[in-house]
């Protein structure tokens, strides 16, 4: 392997610049050229390559956001744009890629190698750690801090004002991010979608809280909530108990910026290591990833298709800790 190129894709996550990071100096390590690509596959498609060298990493690890910028790119989900966007490899004489994002990234990895048959290794990188194959995803660990940094601060104002809030956090599908909320903000609810929890449930847990005189309370409302958004349970909430004094945050895209925390910068550090590391010793296909401390490289097919399951005991947790 002579050239590698890294690129980020997706929505971005904090910890992803230690990523490049470690991928850029494994490969200059190992004497490989290495190239980042601006803008994930649409900078592929476009020709926005630029050569990386050591010094082009400098002072990034502590950075939030994306070096190489990120993108969802339409185009390279259709025939012609992926061979554009090989063509562009040939040209810039790339052997080998390391893809930097969540499962969107990894499907479009996976169909191109099928297609054009280009190395490819991935790396987790999202917030919302709904990735087989990882215990943690890069940014994750972020995310749930800085969620959780919003939540205490609204705790105090919920219990000021007697008050209910619904506070939405991210995780598109998954409630991997508001169950560390919900137990770490001591919230009395939290709806995620793996879990059917109707919002009869919700009423009659915030009913039974108010008989036994607790005044204030945290509702965690993951977003992808079968039963809706925090908007539409607490409108629901609010017909169904009129006395309780109701209020929705929407924690949003703050989730995804800021500074890495140490877990996140050192993740990104060891995957970006493997992943480079992993193309030199022939893999392909696969996401590099920590189960159980140890690296494993798991099949994209996998990782895209195999779910991996929250931990039911963490439910019960909140239950018990609410009471
Ligand atoms: O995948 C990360 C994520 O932040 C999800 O939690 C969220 O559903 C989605 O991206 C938001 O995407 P966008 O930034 O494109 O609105």
């Amino acid at each position: 392997m002579k050239r590698i190129a890294v690129f980020t894709s997706g929505g971005d996550s904090p910890g992803m610049n230690a990523c490049i990071r470690a991928v850029v100096r494994t490969a200059v390590y190992h004497g490989i050229e290495v190239y980042g690509i601006m803008r994930g596959y649409s900078g592929m498609i476009n020709g926005e390559f630029v050569k990386l060298d050591s010094a082009s990493v400098s002072n990034t690890v502590q950075k939030g956001g994306t070096i190489l910028k990120s993108a969802r790119s339409q185009k390279f989900l259709t025939k012609e744009g992926r061979q554009q966007a090989f063509d562009q490899l040939v040209n810039n004489g790339i052997d080998g890629l390391v893809a930097i994002g969540g499962n969107g990234t990894f499907t479009g990895a996976m169909l191109f190698e099928q297609e054009f048959g280009i190395p490819t290794v991935g790396a987790p990188g999202t917030i919302d750690n709904d990735l087989y194959g990882t215990d943690y995803t890069i940014g994750y660990d972020t995310a749930v801090n800085t969620a959780l940094e919003a939540i205490d601060k609204i705790r105090d104002t919920a219990d000021s004002h007697d008050r209910c809030f619904f506070i939405e956090v991210m995780g598109r599908d998954s409630g991997y991010i508001a169950i560390p909320c919900a137990i770490g903000g001591g919230a009395e609810i939290v709806m995620i979608p793996e879990t059917q929890m109707s919002t009869d449930a919700v009423i009659d847990t915030l009913r039974a809280g108010w008989k036994r005189s607790k005044t204030s309370f945290i509702v965690i409302v993951a977003e992808g909530e079968e039963e809706g958004s925090a908007t539409i349970v607490a409108s629901k909430v609010k017909e169904a108990i009129p006395e309780l004094d109701t209020r929705v945050t929407i924690i949003g895209h703050v989730q995804r910026g800021g500074s890495p925390t140490a877990a996140d910068r050192l993740l990104g550090s060891q995957i970006g290591i493997a992943a480079v590391e992993g193309l030199m010793n022939g893999m392909r296909n696969v996401m590099a990833g920590i189960v159980d401390r140890k690296l494993v490289y798991t099949p994209f097919t996998d990782t895209i298709h195999k779910k991996k399951l929250i931990n039911q005991s963490f439910m019960r947790m909140v239950e018990i800790l609410s009471v």
